[in-house]
């Protein structure tokens, strides 16, 4: 450890004690579900996979002082099909190899175990859903089957049989989830426990499963182990329980004899509580952190949107909690402690909360990033897995846009001679725009890390410098990389006396956009709702208008969700299965797609259609057609797409030369 980092973060680099178990640090990587269990289909689900392995080993490799691994407890209570399993022994061999190699990092492993209850598999399950009271989850409309006294005593089973065959298998500990989902929460909660007999209608009875749980646990695997609890303390919906409510559970916890509380929030009806997105502030959950340090005497853990050093060393050293969590800051940048022990605070590629990578969980996916095209690639592309060039060679890319820089940053790490040219003024190529949007700042992480990256290793960039085929023949590379980006496509429509503008002129040209918009949105993505949603907010009235069923379709669905409460709370509306049929002097004619019938919105100051873009790739085709020299074509200017796919095919395409 760098002198200076151990004065600069005292605290977060500091060692802690969890019972017997002493964390090198105060950085917890969060437990997460991955769908890493390996699939084979419905009988054989839930076993553990190298990839799991490979991903919670990357983030000891980074230097977390602490890895929480997410597993279900027993048979039919995982969250998906892929869900891997803490009770199956099959997994001792998968489970053995990962706690070892952890270890050998000096970080220490927690299983979290979870039985999913009325949140069971995401899709309508093949399998009951038990909670303690039948009723659908208030998130869904899947009914439960109200748990049986001896369905409770064989999960416990479960519960004590994995506790007590991970600590053989090496893990450090467990931790119970009674968080945002599962069984424990329900039976927990006033409004989902409606029971009479000596689970339900009392503080103390509702508390009495989990307790029990904790105790046959604890009589198995010792005083010393550590048993933490991952603990909702604020259901954050007007019929469930806050965090006053989530201080008492605590206490009583405490006084069960659990090592720790992991502080968490939300439940599935509001899930920008449980993972928040950027519409929420940075360490919002910290003051619930706070509030259990008031009342326990054991550990506590801070969470939600933690993604620095400093505000982590801030929220520790003002006594706010014990230890820091960070689930998708560890995906996004798995060598943050790493880099914070080294003092490397530019390198750190900061998580914006965006979800577009690791929220595809929700739809069975494993988990991706889309800055850090190794999430979930760690053994092929990780820590450690980058080789020099065989023959360095000298690179042009045309482009800084995030294709052109993250091709440019990885060539040059693995030594090539990279120059980069950018015909704006300014490095970000579209994300220029995209941090425009209200609330979605934090998207300018992408090119600042790519920036700072180039910057380090004295790649030169070029502003204000179109590549041109003149430039290439002068400077004479062996290979050219075209990063060109992409054009909008506009139809070819009569707009009479309306204002017709694409996405991006409506972004960098507001004052162009007037008081009464149509927005026609072809994409079900940022460049429409986005849009909508910069240009409401600086007071125009916007008519959203999609073929599908509801605007921004392909937008991850809390942000989904907030973009549509924002329109409408803007003034605008929101038009579904209906198209653009023609303009009328200051009318617009829309065509429902069903039924075909007309309607007209009168009085249009502005029409701005999000349609499809198309590559800009001239320069590329220029240079590959003359033959006679490599031209490699990546980005937008390939296929117009979205970060997650550019900046993993620009680390492909940059290992490949
Ligand atoms: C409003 C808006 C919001 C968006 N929001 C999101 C989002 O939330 N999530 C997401 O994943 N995606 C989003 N996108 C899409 C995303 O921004 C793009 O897919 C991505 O930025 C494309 O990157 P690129 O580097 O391929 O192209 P670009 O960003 O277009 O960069 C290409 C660069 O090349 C430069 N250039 C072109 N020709 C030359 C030349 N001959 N010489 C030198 N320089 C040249 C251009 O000036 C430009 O800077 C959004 C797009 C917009 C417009
Ligand atoms: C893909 C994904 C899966 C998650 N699964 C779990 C889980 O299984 N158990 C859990 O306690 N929290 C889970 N969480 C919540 C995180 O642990 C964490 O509380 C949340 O992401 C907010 O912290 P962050 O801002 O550091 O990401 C998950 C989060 C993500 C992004
Ligand atoms: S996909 Fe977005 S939210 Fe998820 S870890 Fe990566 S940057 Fe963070």
């Amino acid at each position: 450890m760098g002198q200076d980092s151990a004065k600069v973060f005292r605290k977060l680099l500091s060692p802690i004690q969890l019972g017997d178990v002493t964390l090198k640090n105060r950085i917890i990587f969060l437990a997460h579900w991955t769908n890493f269990g390996n699939n084979h289909g419905y009988q054989e689900d839930g076993l553990a996979s190298e990839r799991l392995a490979m991903h919670y080993i990357e983030r000891a490799k980074g230097g977390a002082g602490l890895v929480c691994v997410t597993q279900s407890v027993s048979p039919g209570g995982q969250m998906g099909r892929t869900m891997v399993h803490a009770h199956d022994s099959r997994n001792e061999k998968v489970f053995r190899f990962m706690t070892e190699e952890i270890h050998k990092y000096g970080g220490k492993v927690f299983g979290q175990f979870n039985h999913q209850g009325h949140t069971s598999c995401m899709q309508r399950p093949p399998f009951r859903l038990l909670a303690p009271t039948q009723m659908p989850g208030p998130h869904c409309y899947v009914n439960t089957k109200e748990i049986e006294l001896d369905e409770m005593e064989e999960i416990k089973e479960y519960y004590v049989k994995a506790a007590v065959q991970e600590k053989e298998w090496g893990f450090d500990g467990v931790e119970l989830k009674i968080a945002h989902d599962g069984l424990l929460r329900t039976f927990v909660s006033p409004y989902l426990n409606r029971r009479t007999d000596q689970y339900g209608g009392s503080f103390e009875n509702r508390m009495r499963y989990p307790i029990e749980i904790i105790q046959a646990i604890r009589e198995k695997v010792g005083e010393g182990y550590p048993i933490g609890i991952r603990l909702c303390m604020d259901e954050f919906t007007d019929w469930g329980y806050s965090w006053d409510y989530g201080v008492r559970m605590a206490i009583a916890l405490e006084e069960a004899g659990v090592t720790y509380i992991n502080s968490d929030s939300g439940c599935f009806s509001n899930y920008n509580m449980e993972i928040p997105n950027n519409y929420i502030p940075m360490s919002f959950g910290v003051y619930m952190a706070a509030e259990l340090k008031k009342a326990l005497h054991i550990p506590v853990v801070a969470f939600g949107r933690i993604n620095d050093p400093v505000q982590a060393e801030e929220i520790l050293a003002d006594g706010n909690a014990d230890m820091i969590g960070m689930c998708r800051q560890l995906i996004c940048d798995p060598e943050t402690p790493n880099k914070i022990m080294e003092m490397r605070l530019d390198d750190i590629r900061h998580c914006m909360a965006c979800s577009e990578g690791c929220g595809l969980v929700t739809t069975q996916e494993g988990v991706v990033c889309v800055q850090n095209p190794a999430a979930g690639r760690e053994k092929r592309l990780g820590i450690g897995t980058l080789e020099p060039a065989e023959i360095k060679k000298k690179i042009l890319v045309a482009g800084a846009g995030i294709a052109g820089m993250k091709t440019a940053e990885i060539l040059a790490k693995r030594g090539h001679d990279v120059k980069v040219f950018e015909k704006n003024e300014e490095v970000g190529g579209q994300m220029l725009l995209a941090e425009r949007i209200p609330y979605r700042a934090e998207m300018s992480e992408v090119y600042r890390y790519l920036r700072v990256q180039l910057q380090e290793m004295e790649v030169p960039v070029y502003t204000g410098c179109e590549l041109t085929e003149e430039k290439i023949e002068e400077l004479n590379p062996d290979i050219v990389i075209a990063a060109t980006g992409s054009k909008p496509l506009m139809p070819d429509i009569e707009s009479g006396d309306v204002t017709l503008l694409n996405p991006r002129e409506a972004m960098e040209h507001v004052e162009k956009v007037g008081e009464k918009v149509v927005l026609i949105d072809e994409v079900g993505y940022w460049q429409a709702m986005g849009v909508a949603d910069y240009i409401g907010s600086v007071g125009a009235e916007v008519t959203i208008v999609t073929k599908e069923y509801y605007p921004g379709k392909d937008i991850e669905e809390t942000c989904q969700e907030i973009l549509y409460k924002r329109l409408l709370k803007n003034g605008g509306k929101a038009l579904v299965k209906s198209r653009l049929k023609a303009v009328t002097g200051s009318t617009v004619v829309l065509e429902n797609v069903v039924t075909h019938e007309e309607s007209r919105i009168e009085n249009v100051d502005t029409l701005i259609i999000a349609g499809q873009s198309s590559s800009d790739n001239e320069l590329y085709k220029q240079i590959k057609s003359k033959g006679d020299r490599e031209a490699y074509v990546v980005g937008d200017a390939a296929a117009p797409g979205t970060v997650l796919r550019i900046i993993f095919e620009a680390e492909e395409l940059a290992r490949r030369l």
